[in-house]
C-alpha cells in the first residue's frame, strides 16, 4: 500500500500563471540593493520592462479579475472585519466609488461605461466583465445594493483604504482590505498613519514615514501618485493577513523541506503597486493596494530580473528581512536564482 504524499507546504500553488502576468509584472527593484524610501512618483506613466509594461492605468484589470473578485467576496463573507467605514467616512466612500468608476471607464472603454442620466447626481454604470448595469444616485445609499465602498471593491482588484485628514494628521478610517500582506486591517482601522507604520523598522529614524506623511497631506485632487512595495509569499496566496497567519505562517518554516524545483514554483516575489489619490469631493485620501505575484521560476526567465532579485535578496539587511517575514528563506531564494542562471547556461 502506498501512503499519500503530504506536501510540507500548505499554501496553494496553482497552475503556472498566465504569460500576460509576466508581461505586466511591476518589477520593483531600481538597484542591486533595497532600502526603504519615500518612493513616490506621478501615476499613469507607463513603465517599460524587459518583459513588457505596467503602470498606465490607476486601476489595473488583468486575467485574474474574476478569480480575485470571487476570492474577495468569499473573504468578506467569512470575515466582516475586512470591511469598515467609520460613520464620518460615508461621503468619502461615495467619493471613492465614483472616482474608481471614472478610472475604470477611462481605462477600459470597451467593457466599462459611466453615463450621466437626467436628474441631480443620477448615473448609469455598465461593467460588461461582470454583466452588470446599475443606475444610482450619488450619495444616496439606498440606490446601491450594498455600502458604496464594498460595492466598488467588488469590481476592482485593488484593496482600498480611505484616510481622513484632520488635526494635521491622516487617519485610516475606512477600507476594504482582503489581501493584506502580513497586517490586519481590522486592527489598524481608526489608527493614524504614523501609528499604522509603528511596526516597520528603520522608517521612523530615517524620516521616511514623516516625509511620506507630509507629502500625502499636501496631495491635490486629480494628481494621483504611486509607489511600489514588495515582499515574498509562499504559494499563490493573496490573503496573507494576520487573521489567517495560522494557515500560511508555518510555510515559512516548512518551505526549507521542499526540493529545488518545488521551491522555484512555490516562492513568489510579491509586489504591491500603491496609488495615492486625493478625493475631490470629500477631501479624503484614497490608498489603493494592487498585489501582483510572480513565482521565482517565471521571474528567472527575465535575465535582468533574475540577477537583480538575487542581489537584492542576498544583500537585504536582517532587520528588514525579519520584518518582511522572509529571513528563513531569502538566502535560499538568492541562491536558487543564481543557480537558475547556471542551469540556463548549461
Ligand atoms: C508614501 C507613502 C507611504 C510610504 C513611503 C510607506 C512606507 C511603508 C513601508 C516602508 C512599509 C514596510 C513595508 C515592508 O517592508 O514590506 C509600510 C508598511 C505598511 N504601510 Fe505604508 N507607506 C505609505 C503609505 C501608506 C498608506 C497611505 C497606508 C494606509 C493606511 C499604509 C499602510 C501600511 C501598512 C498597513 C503597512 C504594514 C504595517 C504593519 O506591519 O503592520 N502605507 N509602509
Amino acid at each position: 500500500m502506498t501512503s499519500p504524499v503530504i506536501s510540507p507546504v500548505t499554501s496553494p500553488v496553482t497552475s503556472p500563471p498566465d504569460e500576460s502576468l509576466l508581461r505586466g509584472f511591476p518589477f520593483p527593484f531600481p538597484a542591486d540593493a533595497y532600502r526603504y524610501s519615500t518612493n513616490v512618483e506621478p501615476a499613469r506613466r507607463p513603465v517599460a520592462t524587459p518583459a513588457g509594461q505596467w503602470g498606465a492605468p490607476v486601476v489595473d484589470v488583468d486575467v485574474e479579475y474574476h478569480r480575485e473578485l470571487a476570492e474577495r467576496a468569499d473573504i468578506l463573507a467569512a470575515d466582516p472585519s475586512r470591511h469598515a467605514v467609520l460613520p464620518h467616512m460615508r461621503p468619502a466612500a461615495w467619493d471613492a466609488a465614483l472616482t474608481l468608476l471614472k478610472e475604470l471607464a477611462a481605462a477600459y472603454p470597451g467593457s466599462m461605461r459611466l453615463t450621466r442620466l437626467p436628474g441631480e447626481g443620477r448615473w448609469r454604470w455598465e461593467n460588461r466583465l461582470l454583466a452588470l448595469t446599475w443606475d444610482f444616485t450619488y450619495a444616496d445609499d439606498d440606490s446601491l445594493p450594498e455600502e458604496p465602498l464594498r460595492w466598488i471593491a467588488g469590481q476592482v482588484q485593488e484593496d482600498i483604504v480611505l484616510l481622513d485628514q484632520r488635526n494635521d494628521a491622516l487617519w485610516g478610517d475606512a477600507g476594504v482590505v482582503t489581501f493584506a500582506a502580513d497586517w490586519s486591517f481590522g486592527f489598524d482601522v481608526g489608527m493614524s498613519f504614523l501609528e499604522i507604520h509603528g511596526p516597520v523598522p528603520r522608517v521612523r529614524q530615517e524620516g521616511v514615514i514623516t516625509r511620506a506623511h507630509e507629502f500625502i497631506k499636501r496631495l491635490q485632487p486629480h494628481q494621483p501618485y504611486r509607489r511600489t512595495n514588495w515582499t515574498m509569499t509562499i504559494g499563490r496566496r493573496l490573503d496573507v493577513s494576520t487573521e489567517r497567519y495560522h494557515e500560511w505562517g508555518p510555510d515559512r518554516e516548512t518551505i526549507r523541506l521542499v526540493d529545488d524545483e518545488t521551491f522555484g514554483r512555490t516562492v513568489h516575489l510579491r509586489v504591491e503597486v500603491q496609488h495615492l489619490i486625493r478625493l475631490p469631493d470629500s477631501g479624503a485620501v484614497m490608498f489603493l493596494i494592487r498585489t501582483y505575484m510572480l513565482p521565482l521560476e517565471q521571474l528567472a526567465r527575465v535575465e535582468e530580473w533574475r540577477v537583480r532579485t538575487a542581489e537584492v535578496l542576498a544583500e537585504l539587511p536582517e532587520d528588514m528581512a525579519d520584518y518582511k517575514g522572509v529571513i528563513k528563506y531569502k538566502d535560499r531564494a538568492a541562491a536558487w536564482l543564481r543557480a537558475a542562471g547556471a542551469r540556463e547556461a548549461r
